[in-house]
């Protein structure tokens, strides 16, 4: 045993006490059985602690689970008017109209609408598809349909890529810069006509793009180009160097902000997320898009989570708390990470991560996969306290 590894052991020791290390397991859910009274445990295989989602280990807010229970008797009814409640808030919120919100399941399929509308050779929309997606009075298509490639940053938030190629789209990855923000020079460059994806802060590596380059950016992008930031990670940022460009979608019809419910209103499981931008622009995206696709579920538990004026700063502050602990203990393993603007870590672990990742789960951790173009980095979703000792204590055997 080398002596970095005896003297993390003893570290190890210091931190947690004897015996601390102990299997956390993902909270279950009781489904009640209705006919026969009992309840079916539902989660993720048993004893796993689960590190591999970016999910949000507190869950929802209470308010959002009680609208829930109130709601199951009016499962039979479409969604509509919950959609439209929630349209409502997020405009007011987001201090925009009506028409440039559009919800999606989950922001994932706000990503592929984006895709589907903006890339490929089958992008162009049809003057009849358009009238077909209930156009909003006034709007107009200012600027001709996309023929798209899709320009991304490596490594990036990938889903996005899969929906493009499937849109059979060229696709142009664009190298993270040193500091791990997207190199908005080189996307520039590569960008004519089509979509460039921007994912702020960035999945896998939680660093942000500095605003004033974002700012820039925009402002020198063609009209032509439509540009989608993926703001998913919002609200666990807090770099003075970060601001949402949400505000820049009046002057900017070629610009789209996708938000979720899954990250600090813990919905994942639920599916809901949305867009903004302009009218035109949603009049584009909708004609892509099942009708009612977020159910009504989802829709009960976004209003009251939006109604819960605690559910983002609990959230921002346990999970600032808790990654507090992870960089002080991944630093005394003799480990660096990229400082992070999100609910999860990406930790240099000097030497290819796939064995890890592999040893790691064998001990029912589950952390990130592999990022082809960051090797030796391991990407660590930031759950509760008790998991994430477990994941530095099995770090620690494992690695040995
Ligand atoms: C950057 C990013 N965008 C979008 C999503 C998709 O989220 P949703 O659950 O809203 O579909 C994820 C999920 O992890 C993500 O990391």
């Amino acid at each position: 045993m080398s002596r970095s590894t005896l003297i993390n052991r003893r570290r190890f020791t210091q931190l947690f006490g004897a015996g601390a290390a102990y299997l956390a397991t993902r909270p279950q859910l009781s489904l009640a059985n209705s006919s026969t009274g009992s309840a079916t445990s539902v989660s993720a295989p048993a004893g796993m602690v689960r590190l591999s989602s970016n999910e949000n280990p507190y869950g929802p807010s209470p308010m959002a689970v009680n609208a829930m229970s109130e709601a199951f008797r009016l499962a039979w009814r479409y969604p509509d008017e919950h959609a439209d409640t929630l349209v409502e808030m997020l405009a007011k919120l987001n201090g925009v109209n009506r028409d440039q919100i559009l919800l999606g399941d989950g922001s994932g399929e706000i990503l592929k609408l984006c895709a589907a509308a903006f890339t490929g050779p089958l992008s162009a929309v049809t003057a009849r598809e358009v009238k077909l997606a209930r156009p909003t009075r006034g709007a107009s298509l200012s600027f001709k349909p996309g023929r798209g490639k899709l320009i991304v940053a490596d490594p990036t938030f990938e889903a996005i890529l899969n929906h493009a190629a499937v849109n059979r789209a060229d696709i142009v990855k664009v190298p993270l810069n040193a500091s791990f923000a997207h190199d908005l020079p080189k996307m520039h460059a590569a960008a004519r006509e089509g979509l460039v994806y921007i994912c702020n802060p960035n999945n896998p590596t939680a660093s942000i793009t500095p605003k004033n380059e974002l700012r820039d950016f925009i402002a020198k992008s063609s009209p032509k180009t439509m540009i989608l930031v993926d703001e998913a990670y919002h609200h666990y940022a807090d770099s003075s160097d970060y601001e949402s460009v949400l505000p820049l979608i009046s002057r900017h019809p070629n610009l789209i902000v996708a938000r979720t419910f899954s990250k600090i209103y813990g919905m994942a499981g639920l599916r809901c997320g949305y867009c903004v931008a302009q009218p035109q622009v949603i009049q584009r995206l909708r004609p892509h898009q099942t009708w009612d696709s977020v159910n009504i579920m989802a829709l009960v538990a976004a209003i009251a989570s939006l109604n819960d004026a605690d559910q983002v700063a609990n959230g921002r502050r346990r999970n600032s708390d808790t990654k507090k602990f992870v960089y002080g203990a991944v630093t005394d393993l003799g480990y660096k990470y990229i400082p992070s603007q999100a609910n999860f870590l990406m930790i240099d672990m000097k030497r290819p991560v796939t064995p890890l990742i592999a040893a790691l789960r064998e001990k029912h951790v589950q952390v990130g996969r592999l990022f082809p173009s960051l090797p030796n980095y391991m990407r660590v979703t930031i759950g509760k306290r008790d998991e994430m000792e477990t994941f530095v204590s099995t770090l620690v055997t494992v690695s040995a």
